[in-house]
């Protein structure tokens, strides 16, 4: 019987940096789109389907820990595993493959100067999404959830704190939210920015608008381009927490659910958002809700000054016109499915069968 090991397994053995190597042995073309932090690559695929053990005759690791091969849904990695036990291995297949990845995480602390306010970065590394925990004192928020609910309560209640607010920065195209779910949860209460998309009862939070957590405040910030209702959350001097509309190194596309003329004018807002986001201060940190490529266990978050995106932004943002030409021509893929997605999030449905079938694959919310 060929060994086998849950996808929360492995996340928490590279949590805990067990030594283990996590051999890929996709096609090339999959394993361009996302992939494992840290893992091997040897494109086995084809051959080991086609019956051909010997494709795994050149592979060699470290015999001192387990092996885990990885394809696209755990299929065929376990004839990988068979393969490499037969060799004397301790080798196991990834249950689910990639697909039941998407749903790993880990976590960062974000380093900020007030030790009376914590921002812990909680990651879904596979798909990139970044979601947040505030806390202060016994008070915490949680901005963009994207992982289970239980992933925020156990953080909350390590570090004594309780969910009181649930916001998020736009109705997502990417991910299924788990906000709606978080908020039933936790009785927090569940802000959204102003908008007629969702169909389901929550507060609106409107521009220049605070929520308070202990020594902490959050003041939305109306950032419209990559959604109509997209808003950026300020926190003290400290942080901003920018969505889909600002990246570390991009904007967000603004073309999702749009008509190209439509697109045009999102681009335009955006320009204007941009414009506003670059005023903060330059020591303030820049937070997404997306990183470009799967994220590493390292404990080390995905942030940047504003002082820092302010040098490479302002190359785009010299002339509306040519803003709006350049993130209008370079539109990466649509996300899979987002129209579905979208329509969930709107309804703020979450569906009763695996959510991954939805979310499988890398976000695409960017232009860089
Ligand atoms: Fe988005």
């Amino acid at each position: 019987m060929t060994k086998q090991i849950a996808a929360e397994t492995l996340r928490e053995w590279l949590d805990a940096q067990q030594p283990v190597t996590v051999l890929d042995i996709r096609a090339d073309e999959d394993r361009a789109q996302w992939a494992i932090p840290g893992s091997l690559h040897l494109n086995a695929y084809e051959a080991l389907r086609a019956g051909q053990p010997g494709a795994l005759a050149g592979a060699s690791f470290p015999r001192d820990r387990p092996v885990v091969t990885v394809c696209n849904a755990g299929g065929v990695s376990q004839t990988a595993a068979d393969v490499l036990t037969e060799r004397g291995f301790d080798a196991r297949s990834l249950a689910g493959g990639m697909k039941a990845w998407s749903l790993a995480w880990n976590t960062a602390e974000v380093q900020l100067a007030d030790p009376s306010v914590r921002v812990i970065q909680v990651r879904r590394t596979g798909k990139g999404c970044l979601s947040y925990i505030v806390g202060s004192t016994d008070d915490a928020a949680v901005i963009d959830p994207s992982v289970s609910p239980d992933v925020y309560l156990q953080i909350a209640s390590r570090h004594g704190w309780s969910i009181r607010y649930v916001l998020e920065t736009h109705v997502h195209a990417d991910h299924l939210s788990r906000a709606r779910e978080l908020a039933l949860q936790t009785g927090a209460a569940l802000l959204l920015p102003a908008q007629q998309r969702v169909r389901f009862a929550c507060t609106v939070i409107a521009d220049g608008e605070r929520v308070v957590l202990g020594n902490a405040g959050l003041t939305a910030t109306h950032t419209p381009g990559h959604t109509d209702e997209s808003t950026s959350y300020v926190l003290n001097e400290a942080a901003v927490f920018t969505g889909d509309t600002l990246f570390i190194n991009g904007v967000g596309r603004p073309d999702l659910h749009a008509a190209p003329e439509a697109a045009r004018q999102r681009a335009r807002r955006l320009f204007a958002s941009l414009v506003r986001l670059r005023g903060l201060p330059p020591g303030m940190v820049a937070l997404p809700a997306h990183a470009s490529e799967p994220i590493a266990f390292d404990g080390r978050a995905v942030a940047a000054p504003m002082g820092a995106i302010a040098a490479w932004l302002s190359g785009w943002l010299v002339s509306e016109d040519a803003f709006v030409e350049r993130v209008t021509s370079q539109l990466p893929p649509t996300p899979p499915n987002f129209v579905r997605i979208v329509d969930l999030n709107e309804a703020g449905e979450f569906p009763t069968s695996d959510p991954t079938d939805l979310e499988a694959g890398a976000n695409r919310c960017a232009v860089t």
